[in-house]
């Protein structure tokens, strides 16, 4: 079953909590928290306070997406703040592996997420540690993208080295210009979570975009 996570990245801030509880409603598995520091990505968004603001209005996952510099400052705090999965940068951390053990200390599912220009071959260290991969399918730190092509082939080999290593059960997750045409195309290649932000929010009908990603 394809997971369908909407970014809030993309949702109207000047009423989240309602725009969230509408979301769930429209048919949303999880609700996909896109964190921004300015500095690793050049743009800023949502900081635990906000997070906690919201996490009333809806019972769904908040699966929260680390694209910050030094993650492991934070992880607790977002943690309590109502992080039910915290996923952070591979190129974000100086020490990785600690930093996903971080998260599972916290009893949190830990996800990895790379960008476009870096390699399946980096994770292969970390993938008996994580629940999720996260392949970024733009260059993170805007909603609105187009998807690039090339994630495809990304996707086909870390399925192929997750079934290899009997690792099927890991979540692979995309994020960046997933609409329903590229849905079809990301689910071939072995996506499993889908992350869209603009397509879902900006849709006359969210539930329709949700079911057209399935
Ligand atoms: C990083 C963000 C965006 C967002 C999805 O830039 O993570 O990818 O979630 O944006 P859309 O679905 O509008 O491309
Ligand atoms: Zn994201």
């Amino acid at each position: 079953m394809t997971i369908i996570a909407p970014s809030i990245l993309a949702a109207d801030f000047s009423k989240l909590g309602q725009e969230i509880a509408d979301i769930e409603k429209a048919g949303a598995d999880w609700i996909h928290v896109d964190v921004m520091d300015g500095h690793f990505v050049p743009n800023l968004s949502f900081g635990p306070a906000v997070i906690s603001s919201v996490r009333n209005a809806t019972a769904l996952a908040f699966d929260v997406h680390l694209m910050i510099s030094q993650p492991e400052r934070y992880i607790a705090d977002y943690a309590a703040a109502g992080a039910d999965r915290i996923t952070v940068h591979l190129e974000a951390c100086t020490h990785l592996h600690r930093t996903l053990h971080q998260i599972k200390d916290l009893g949190l599912p830990a996800g990895v997420a790379i960008n476009p220009a870096t390699p399946i071959s980096l994770l292969e260290p970390v993938l008996e540690d994580v629940d999720l991969v996260l392949i970024m399918t733009v260059n993170p730190g805007f909603g609105g993208q187009s998807f690039i092509p090339y994630s495809l082939e990304k996707l086909r080999e870390l399925r192929q080295r997750l079934t290899a290593r009997g690792l099927s059960g890991v979540h692979v997750q995309v994020d960046g210009g997933i609409n329903a045409s590229t849905a079809s195309l990301v689910r071939q290649a072995g996506a499993n979570v889908l992350v869209a932000g603009s397509y879902v929010f900006g849709n006359e009908s969210p539930s329709a975009a949700i079911s057209s990603l399935r």
